[in-house]
């Protein structure tokens, strides 16, 4: 599916983006570049085209240095996929200043210092393909994530953006949103297991997403499959609002 690309992935750690990883390296791919700032989490990934690679999304110093060293070694970057993210809940009257920075630096920030580095690079190479990891949170607001609904409603804005601004002189490059439901991952060990309860109750399909069915969109979306598709949402959340 993305047979010969090279892939970048943030937050490729742990999680949704460790899932994306592998399923990238299982499908094909020439290179995967895992950045994520859990050094422990990369030195765990395995795979003759793995490559972890120590990276804050927020420093864009140590963007630049990466990206040039998979330009050097690739000649090009052919997909993207902005998945670093973080929660720190609160209702709105008990959220500091703090908590509401450090989401919209890390989601919101991240994202657009990791696609200001390689987004126009793509457009220069003529083809490339964003994903943005949003969430249904950004689409239909939740109690106590002021701070990461704007954040994942801005990553959808981006990816709306993007499909207009990279596809410019004939580029072929398409920038998309997924927005996943409630997925099985170490960032849900901190909501409560009744909320848990509630959320698989409210779900037509009665559980959990789990990893691999987010990567298997991102798989799709990020192949020349989905080569028409460009400045979507898209959901894959069990049918949570249905
Ligand atoms: N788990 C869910 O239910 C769910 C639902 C919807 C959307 N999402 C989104 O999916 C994405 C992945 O979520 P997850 O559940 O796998 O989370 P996770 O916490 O398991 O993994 C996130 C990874 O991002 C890395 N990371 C955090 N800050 C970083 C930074 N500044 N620079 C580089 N890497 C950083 C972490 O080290 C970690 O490896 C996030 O954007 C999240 O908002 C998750």
């Amino acid at each position: 599916m993305v047979n010969g690309k090279v892939c970048v992935v943030t937050g490729g750690g742990r999680g949704i983006g460790k899932t994306i990883v592998e399923t990238f390296a299982a499908n094909g791919a020439e290179a995967v570049y895992a950045l994520d700032i859990n050094n422990e989490a990369l030195a765990a990934l395995s795979g003759d085209t793995v490559h972890g690679e120590v990276v804050n999304v927020l420093d864009s110093e140590s963007i630049r240095t990466v990206v040039e060293k998979i330009i050097h070694a690739h000649g090009r970057i052919d997909v993207l996929v902005n998945n670093a993210g973080i929660t720190r809940d609160a209702v709105i009257n008990k959220m500091d200043d703090d908590a509401w920075q450090a989401v919209i630096d890390v989601n919101l920030k991240g994202v657009f210092l990791m696609t200001r580095e390689i987004g126009p690079r793509m457009m220069e190479h003529g083809t490339g393909s964003i994903v943005n990891i949003s969430s249904v949170v950004g689409l239909d607001g939740n109690m106590g994530q002021t701070n990461y609904a704007a954040t994942k409603a801005g990553v959808i804005a981006m990816a709306k953006t993007w499909a207009k601004e990279f596809a410019r002189k004939g580029a072929a490059v398409r920038a998309n949103a997924v927005a996943p439901g409630f997925i099985n991952t170490p960032m849900l060990e901190t909501v409560p297991e009744k909320v848990i309860e509630g959320i698989k109750a409210k779900t037509p399909l009665k559980r959990l997403g789990e990893p691999q069915e987010i990567a298997n969109l991102v798989l799709f979306l990020s192949s020349d499959l989905a080569s028409y598709i460009t400045g979507q949402v898209i959901r894959c959340d069990g049918g949570l609002v249905v």
